[in-house]
């Protein structure tokens, strides 16, 4: 060996040596690793990391803090699911916080007297509303693990909505895209116009009665929520226009700590989220139909992957409608459904060469794209983590704030099956499992997950965009394990989906080249290019040495950061 290359070789050494110095340095310094919607909301979060919060008192206060700074999803008037992983004993459990149906719900209630349905009906105004579950399911998970004073996790929340920020563009564009609907309430106007216009970007937006009510809660815990002065107005509001909502339903209403759904692939383990979140178990069925093939080809672009995973959540998305709903009211056969043998038999059909068409897939025997739901993703430097997705359902839900309570309701009764075979606001139909009735919970896709190999934590994952929340964090779980693309690539590549009907493979501007849309079209498929869903905020490490990232869909200038 020549006198250079021992002196490459000894420099080489040194540098490794350094870089996993730097490595272990860093992971002694980790505080923790965060993605949000919003700067501020990552701010906010990323300080109670600073300061020794848990994951889960980081997701509390960004939890609330999105209440003020992302309207239109970000929220107090709806409800969603956590998961969580506590790492001291292993345990991964789920929170629901879903909103519920009221007392005086039926399931006729959105069709006229000739069976049709009305326009908007569960859409817009106080008759759209489900009995809210974020506060109490953020409540409830600090009862349970949080550290930190309960004050210091709303108090930033607080701030924002006495002193107000500058609208910023998305939230602009959110409100002049639905500016029609959010005029027709005034207790919406109040806060949201300025002389008969939303506001602009670079103007202030305070929200003094959205602090007053965050005082209440700071105060009160739950019953400055679901009862005294809050829970007075809240039917006041409701009854007046119309609504069915009731003191009785706001205190009657509980979060429920549910096991999650674990399945495993390859050598991954997916933890997600059960009924009645419909996430959970079809992506058990999608991962489940996939693992017997060949997924060698590394791009996740290739025709022929892309027509595996589309017959995959075809026949997924077909069992959904039939089979899931709240499963404190309907009988699901959650075993089978993820169980690999019944996913051998759902698959057994599939040609390689040929798209089957959606009206052959029945249920196995066993838009608008808006800005409306959010994901976001926490894990701390005692190794716990926190992955929450919650809506509002539509952007800035049913539109009407409550009157003297500063925040927007929800329109999730719009996800309930209204009348069966017609589709909801994604295209969604269902039947009986689905079906309206009092206090029950509609089903959902929303999708938070975890995914582990061995012992070890790899992925915090999630997004919102309706249906397609669950091909979204399929697609991002595939990308960067089996397709080992970086955590940017997984997170900001273009996608697609397809839900069993209607039946039109969906993509992203961008995601098919020509030729490929082509073959997939030779396939048999009806390809619809649309603009971007969806928004990733996820974080992930590739393995238990490597350092934590942390990536917000780029798209949607969200805010993620690792902490030291
Ligand atoms: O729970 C659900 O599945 C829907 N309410 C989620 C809505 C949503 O993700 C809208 N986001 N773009």
């Amino acid at each position: 060996m020549s006198f250079k290359k021992i002196v490459l070789a000894i420099l080489s050494i040194a540098i490794l040596f350094l870089i996993s110095c730097g490595e272990r340095q860093n992971l002694r310094y980790f505080k923790g690793a965060i993605a949000t919607v919003h700067p501020l909301a990552t701010e906010t979060g990323m300080d109670i990391l600073a300061r020794g919060g848990n994951a889960i008192d980081c997701a509390v206060a960004v939890g609330f803090t999105l209440a003020v700074v992302y309207p239109q999803a970000g929220n107090i008037g709806g409800g969603g699911f956590a998961i969580i992983y506590i790492n001291d004993s292993s345990y991964v459990t789920t929170l629901d916080f879903r909103e519920k149906a009221p007392i005086f719900a039926k399931q006729d209630m959105y069709l006229d007297t000739a069976g049709n349905i009305i326009e908007n009906a569960s859409l817009l105004g106080h008759m759209a509303v489900a009995v809210p579950g974020t506060v109490a399911g953020l409540l409830e998970m600090y009862r349970r693990f949080g550290t930190l004073p309960l004050e210091d996790l709303i108090d930033p929340a607080i701030k924002l909505a006495d002193s107000g920020f500058a609208v910023y563009e998305i939230l602009e564009q959110e409100l002049e895209a639905s500016r029609d609907q959010l005029a027709q309430f005034e207790t919406t106007r109040a806060i949201f116009f300025k002389n008969g216009e939303p506001l602009r970007k670079g103007e202030r937006l305070v929200q003094t009665d959205l602090a007053e009510t965050l005082k209440r809660i700071r105060k009160y815990g739950r019953s400055g929520f679901y009862g005294g002065r809050t829970a007075a107005l809240f039917e006041a509001s409701s009854l007046e226009a119309g609504g069915i909502i009731t003191q009785t339903d706001l205190r009657e209403y509980m979060p429920v700590w549910r096991a999650p759904i674990v399945f495993d692939f390859h050598n991954l383990r997916v933890f997600s989220m059960g009924p009645p979140s419909s996430g959970g178990i079809l992506l058990a069925q999608i991962f489940n139909m996939m693992e017997d093939f060949d997924l060698s080809s590394g791009d996740p672009y290739n025709p022929l992957f892309v027509h595996l995973f589309t017959a995959a959540c075809k026949r997924a998305y077909a069992d959904r409608a039939e089979y899931l709903g709240d499963i404190d009211f309907v009988d699901i056969p959650v075993q089978e459904l993820i169980s690999q043998g019944y996913a051998r038999n759902r698959i057994a059909d599939f040609d390689p060469t040929q798209a089957t068409p959606s009206n052959m897939i029945d249920a196995g025997h066993a838009w608008r794209e808006s800005e409306s739901t959010t994901h976001f993703s926490i894990v701390d430097q005692y190794g716990n983590a926190v992955g929450i997705t919650y809506t509002i359902n539509a952007s800035f839900g049913a539109k009407v704030i409550v009157d003297s309570l500063g925040f927007f309701l929800n329109n999730e009764m719009d996800d309930f099956v209204a009348k069966p075979g017609e589709p909801n606001l994604y295209g969604l139909v269902g039947g009986e499992a689905n079906k309206i009735e009092p206090q029950k919970r509609p089903l959902s896709s929303m999708s938070p997950t975890l995914v582990f190999r061995g012992d070890s934590l790899l992925m915090v994952t999630g997004s919102p965009g309706g249906s397609k929340i669950i091909t979204t964090v399929a697609l991002s779980i595939l990308r960067y394990f089996q397709f080992d693309m970086s955590l940017a690539h997984a997170v900001n590549q273009p996608k697609y989906h397809h839900q069993h009907l209607p039946d039109i493979l969906y993509y992203e501007i961008g995601a098919l080249e020509k030729s490929e849309a082509s073959k997939l079209e030779e396939m048999g498929y009806t390809l619809k290019e649309i603009s971007a869903y969806g928004n990733l905020n996820v974080v992930a490490r590739k393995s238990p040495e490597k350092r934590w990232e942390a990536e917000s869909d780029r798209r949607r200038r969200g805010k993620a950061a690792t902490v030291y």
